[in-house]
């Protein structure tokens, strides 16, 4: 569906299509233990968050050069503008690159590139939200949030994401206060794998001003009706969901359910290289699988508008 819209839970890694999985394997001398790039699509069937996670870090191998992070931002603006996206809030994991020697700087910059010529070249407004993995250490977070200071100027706000369970939001507390203090924004990813009461440690614990996910906030009747009382944004992925079986089937997802206990919710498609669709993709699924009206999709757009790190003249623009 092409109304237009914001993405705002989207790891650029996770755009990483197959083809260019190749091309930059041929490109870099990277060896892919993969014959094909329909081999390697059948190897996209996962059990749960961390059986994907272990294919998304090794296929990132392909990835060293300022161009390689170029040619894939580009290639994801290019098809998220022809599903509708004027403004995407793109999330990078630093850790993922640096701990294979790939430096924080041909990351950002690389990224940088693509991102600065998408309002010309896709009519796409953009941010960059750097996430921190949650099952490395607070030390290592922090670390990477030092080493990223010479890049803050490109940098909108941090993110927290990778295995959840065991990994509360709390472990993040002085990195947080420390982007707090930088002047950066805080999202991150809670309630995906993780109970309600990580939720609970984003907001108050990291001060976040959206929820990644959040799905299984509706547990919880009382966090739930914190969540609707402030309007805290909730970046739900149904896709995602049910590629990672944090839900059974797509009509079961709980989406109606959230949209009707008033929840601010938006949509948005995670990693669409490995779950099945972009942005338009995602509505589609949706609009087919779930008893959502076109009033229910429209909101949908606009609160992902209302959503996003945009001041009120871009806001307009963007729409
Ligand atoms: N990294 C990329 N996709 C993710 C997801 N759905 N949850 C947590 N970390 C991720
Ligand atoms: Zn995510």
């Amino acid at each position: 569906m092409s109304i237009p819209k914001a993405e705002l839970h989207l790891h650029i890694e996770g755009t990483l299509e197959p083809e260019l999985a190749f091309a930059l394997a041929e490109r870099n001398g990277v060896d892919l233990p993969y014959a094909s790039t329909e081999e390697l699509r059948q190897a996209y069937s996962f059990s749960d968050l961390q059986s994907f996670l272990d294919l998304y870090y090794a296929l990132m191998a392909v990835l060293r050069t300022e161009q390689d992070f170029a040619d894939l931002a580009d290639a994801y603006l290019a098809r998220a503008a022809a599903q509708g996206v004027r403004h995407a809030e793109v999330f990078f994991d630093p850790q993922a690159h640096t701990a294979r020697g790939v430096p924080l700087g041909t990351v950002v910059e690389g990224l940088a590139r693509a991102l600065d010529r998408a309002p010309e070249r896709h009519g796409v407004s953009t941010r960059l939200i750097m996430c921190f993995l949650r099952d490395e250490s607070a030390e290592s977070a922090l670390e990477t949030f030092e080493a990223a200071r010479p890049h803050l100027h490109r940098i909108s706000a941090v993110g927290l994401d990778s295995a959840e369970v065991g990994h509360p939001p709390s472990k993040f507390r002085a990195v947080y206060e420390a982007a707090a203090a930088a002047g950066l924004r805080r999202v991150a990813h809670a309630g995906e794998e993780g109970p309600p009461a990580y939720v609970r440690e984003a907001l108050d614990v990291l001060g976040v001003e959206r929820i990644d996910h959040g799905i299984r906030s509706m547990e919880d009747p009382d966090l739930v009706a914190r969540l609707v009382r402030d309007q805290v944004p909730l970046t739900v992925c149904p896709l995602s969901n049910v590629r990672l079986r944090c839900v059974d089937t797509l009509a079961d997802h709980p989406l109606p359910a959230m949209l009707d206990a008033g929840l601010m919710v938006t949509l948005n498609s995670d990693d669409p290289a490995y779950f099945g669709g972009y942005a338009g993709d995602t509505f589609d699924a949706v609009a087919g699988a779930l008893p959502l009206g076109e009033d229910d999709l429209r909101r949908l757009a606009r609160n992902s508008f209302l959503a996003a790190f945009l001041d009120d003249d871009e806001e307009l623009r963007a729409r």
